[in-house]
């Protein structure tokens, strides 16, 4: 089953054409840093104007690097939400029209189930179940039990900052250009992370939610004081990173404690950072469970992840090519995708 996927819900234009949820014939992505770099963060009315100037061209780069017609693709699925609701409605319209003038069936996927089965991608068998996923973003940082392609439960989420918006604010206090996420784990990469211990966030009793916005406050308050002035950069990097990166593992194993896993899987775009794969990797040797991650490309908004939810959860999320509405608050529950 060859499906065309498109992806436009925040600043990333992209269209992918896959086999089965995980033979990618292409991936085509745009992304419009050069355009955001100097408001130092996404402008959503510039964001849509670019996916209208770009989309159709990218539809058609994918399906010629597939080697693909129109004809051959059986069915369109793309990002209905969450997202940036002028971004979303340009994928949304597009496939539509695809849809409609090809009389194929159209798949709205959410976004977020996207990022679930990213790291399957490329991969000789399907995914095994029940898996329980990591995704960071820039958008989300949430830990979701997966028992099937179309049953999933968040177990818990960031009461504030997505573990990537904490990256590009941090990157940004450090000098560093939008957005600092690689940069930063490129600079902490030369520093010592034990230089400075910045707080770690405890969840309260049981709870598996994260919280970002006080380490970035206090990475904040001793940039400004004496001894931050005179601190190499690369050693707050280095020191930041190691805060997120024992936040986050620590959160995954209290999960993971908890009910029994078939396999663990980091996703989203804070997925492509060094320390928290190598933390992740080794973690899942020592707990003896398969650890998955998907190919950097993989990890950040990409039109391939959407085809590959659209496949698997192909009977639950078909939908009328007419009557689809982009959904900027779309909820996680695949039951709340829209018919
Ligand atoms: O998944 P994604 O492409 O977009 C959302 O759905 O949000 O994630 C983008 C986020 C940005 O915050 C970016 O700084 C972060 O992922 N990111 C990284 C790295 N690469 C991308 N953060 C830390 N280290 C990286 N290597
Ligand atoms: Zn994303």
């Amino acid at each position: 089953m060859l499906l065309l996927g498109i992806e436009t819900s925040c600043d990333d234009t992209a269209a992918a054409v896959v086999r089965d949820g995980r033979d990618v014939l292409s991936s085509v992505a745009t992304n419009q840093d050069e355009f955001h770099r100097k408001y130092g963060g996404i402008v959503p009315e510039i964001a849509s104007r670019r996916h209208v100037a770009l989309l159709s061209a990218v539809v058609d780069d994918a399906l010629q690097r597939a080697g693909a017609t129109f004809g051959q693709i059986d069915g369109v699925a793309v990002t209905c939400g969450p997202g940036l609701i002028g971004s979303l409605v340009v994928g949304v319209a597009a496939a539509k029209a695809y849809a409609f003038a090809l009389q194929r069936p159209l798949y709205a996927v959410n976004h977020l189930h996207g990022h679930l089965f990213a790291p399957f991608i490329g991969r000789a068998e399907e995914p095994a179940y029940p898996f329980l996923t990591l995704l960071v973003s820039g958008g989300h940082s949430q830990l979701v039990a997966v028992s099937s392609a179309t049953q999933m439960s968040v177990l818990g989420r960031t009461r504030d900052d997505a573990a990537g918006e904490a990256y590009d604010k941090t990157a940004r206090l450090l000098g560093l250009p939008y957005p600092g996420g690689p940069m930063l784990d490129a600079l902490a990469q030369r520093g010592d992370p034990n230089a400075y211990a910045f707080p770690r966030h405890r969840a309260a009793g049981n709870s598996l939610d994260l919280s970002f916005s006080g380490l970035k406050t206090s990475v904040r308050y001793f940039l400004e004081s004496d001894a931050g002035r005179n601190a190499k950069a690369e050693d707050v990097a280095a020191s930041f990173q190691a805060a997120v990166v024992d936040v986050l593992m620590t959160r995954l194993q209290n999960a993971y404690e908890r009910a029994r896993y078939c396999a663990v899987v980091l996703s989203g775009g804070v997925a492509a950072n060094s320390a928290l794969q190598k933390a992740f990797l080794s973690w899942a040797q020592r707990n003896g469970v398969a650890g998955f991650i998907p190919p950097a490309k993989y990890c950040t908004d990409n039109a391939a992840m959407i085809a590959a939810a659209g496949y698997y959860q192909r009977d639950a999320v078909q939908t009328d090519p007419l009557g689809l509405c982009a959904d900027p608050n779309l909820p996680f529950e695949l039951n709340a995708a829209p018919a």
